[in-house]
């Protein structure tokens, strides 16, 4: 009886052992992905501006050409207050985000048209954010939580899901690095061990460059070229950052950083 009790109760405890480890690996395999700066339908004016900041400085590859002098006009502290008296019949807040959606539309005097159309690489919440910010710089920021289309406004990620969305959805649960290089077809031009072809600079030695320069070499491909791929230059997709959510792009910015 007494046997047959204690059986009972390391059952019930090896049971529990097992549970409270998977239970504890949960959060551990989550807490890779990074936080995702996600945009919720309440987000305030302020807080707009905050994740526009952070996308200019950072992920949305803006740095790349403004701020530099001549290759494109600069925005901070100026654009909020000539944005309004570019176009005759644009608001300052339509003039802004036709230049980012349309920048083909209207060149800015002086300048190439290389800017490229950030709905290839942003969601819409996150180009709203870009119109909030850049209207801080100078100006008075008009857009509010309202602008945004409410089906933009997702869960993964301020990532938009769009018409296709229930592909992305699924394609959103793989969090394997390797697999999502294969998955989003970077092996069809670069090699990474026995994998893949090598058109494009080889994955095994991509980490010698920061993560900054990854990140915006799979966002904007153009921004930079490659030595040595110079003939190539242009065969790179430049709609990954529509395909991937924020989280798997930080997964192979993260995976790729590593290889050295
Ligand atoms: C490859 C270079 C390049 C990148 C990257 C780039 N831009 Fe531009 N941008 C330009 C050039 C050149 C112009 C001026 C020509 C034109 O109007 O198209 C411009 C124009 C603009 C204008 C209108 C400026 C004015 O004075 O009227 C805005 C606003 C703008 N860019 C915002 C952005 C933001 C925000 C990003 C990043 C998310 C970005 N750009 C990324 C090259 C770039
Ligand atoms: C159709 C071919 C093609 C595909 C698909 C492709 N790339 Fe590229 N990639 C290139 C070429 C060519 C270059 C070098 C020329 C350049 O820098 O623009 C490059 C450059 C890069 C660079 C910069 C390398 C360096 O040393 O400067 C990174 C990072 C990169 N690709 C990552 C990726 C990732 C991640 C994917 C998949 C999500 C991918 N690429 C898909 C062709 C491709």
């Amino acid at each position: 009886m007494l046997r047959t009790n204690l059986k009972i109760l390391f059952t019930v405890i090896g049971t529990l052992a097992v549970y409270t480890a998977v239970a504890n690996m949960i959060p551990q395999v989550q807490s890779e992905v990074p936080e995702e700066t996600a945009i919720g339908a309440d987000a305030t004016p302020e807080q707009l501006v905050a994740i526009g900041q952070e996308l200019y400085e950072g992920a949305g590859g803006c740095t790349a050409c403004h701020g530099l002098g001549t290759r494109a006009p600069d925005l901070l502290g100026v654009i909020g207050q000539v944005c309004g008296d570019r176009r005759e019949g644009l608001e300052c807040k339509e003039y802004i985000l036709q230049s980012l959606t349309e920048p083909s539309s209207f060149v800015v005097e002086g300048f190439q048209p290389i800017m490229p159309d950030l709905r290839r690489t942003l969601s819409e919440p996150q180009v709203w954010a870009l119109v909030a910010f850049l209207q801080s710089q100078g100006g008075q920021v008009t857009v509010t939580a309202a602008d945004i289309p409410r089906a933009e406004v997702t869960a993964a990620g301020g990532q938009a899901i769009g018409d296709d969305g229930g592909a992305a959805a699924a394609d959103a649960a793989v969090t394997d690095p390797v697999e999502l290089l294969r998955t989003n077809a970077c092996f069809a031009c670069h090699q990474l061990g026995e994998e893949g072809v090598a058109l494009g600079p080889a994955f095994e030695t991509i980490g010698t460059r920061d993560a900054e320069y990854i990140r915006r070499s799979i966002l904007l491909p153009s921004a930079d070229t490659a030595q040595g791929f110079e003939t190539v230059a242009g065969t790179m997709p430049a709609n990954f950052g529509d395909q991937l959510t924020a989280a798997q792009l930080e997964t192979i910015v993260r995976f790729l950083s590593s290889q050295r």
